[in-house]
């Protein structure tokens, strides 16, 4: 492993800060000086110093949360907004929404310190599918869904093909499940507005295999080992 990327996961400094710092001389490994950027090291094995003090990797976390809405997506909001941070009580480490809900938008958010993996799960190229309850003004026709079906056309291109059903009617509201593997912004609230039906509220009920069952509302809970695998072999099959 780099060491860059060691000091990185040690929550030193970004990977490229981290590659300035080594070249400053302020890094040791086994208690010798190293100036090499690209310098590798075994992370079991060998003992790193930074400014003479011995790191540690973090321990990886990842977090499945069911966001009530009026939180925002973020570790801290500048208009002093409840953040989906400050519901996780009891841990110190320091966690990340990966990728974001609306503020209005409830329902299932994973967090995690895991840089790689945050990445992987929000590339475009590797989108794992996420599911929303939609609740719609109006009665969406079949073309109206057979058009979010195919792809419809936003101010940033067509959307990917989505799934999309009527669950429930109301009197003047309908319930939609709709399914994308996109994560663009404010894209469900687009799409059915884009056909003519505004959406009134919105609830993400599932991301890959992962659902809500057992988490209510403002609660989380840590996924296992085997889930975290399962969603990165997800996120590398979507790829292919
Ligand atoms: N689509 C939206 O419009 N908002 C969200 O929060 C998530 C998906």
């Amino acid at each position: 492993m780099r060491l860059a990327k060691y000091m990185a996961e040690a929550g030193v400094a970004s990977r490229r800060k981290a590659e300035k710092l080594i070249m400053q001389g302020r890094v040791k490994v086994n208690g010798l000086p190293v100036k090499e950027k690209g310098y590798i090291i075994n992370p079991e094995a060998d003992r790193i110093e930074f400014d003479g003090r011995i790191l540690t990797r973090e321990e990886k976390v990842y977090i499945l949360l069911n966001k009530p809405a009026g939180y925002v997506s973020s570790v801290v909001d500048h208009r002093g907004r409840p953040t989906v941070v400050d519901l996780i009580k009891d841990i110190d480490l320091r966690v990340y929404p990966v990728g974001r809900l609306d503020l209005d938008t409830e329902g299932l958010l994973l967090l995690s310190n895991d840089g790689d993996f945050t990445n992987l799960m929000i590339h475009p190229r590797y989108e794992i599918p996420k599911t929303y309850q939609v609740l719609v003004a109006g009665k969406p026709e079949a073309d109206s869904l057979q058009m979010l079906r195919e792809g419809i056309e936003l101010e940033d291109g067509i959307t990917a093909p989505a799934q999309a059903d009527i669950i429930e009617t109301y009197e003047d509201k309908t319930r939609l499940q709709i399914r994308i593997h996109e994560g663009r912004k404010r894209q469900v609230k687009r799409m059915c507005l884009a056909i003519g039906h505004p959406v009134i509220s919105l609830k993400r009920t599932a991301f890959g295999f992962l659902t809500l069952q057992g988490v209510s509302p403002g609660e989380y809970r840590f996924l296992t080992p085997g889930e975290v695998n399962k969603l990165k072999q997800q996120a590398w099959s979507e790829q292919e």
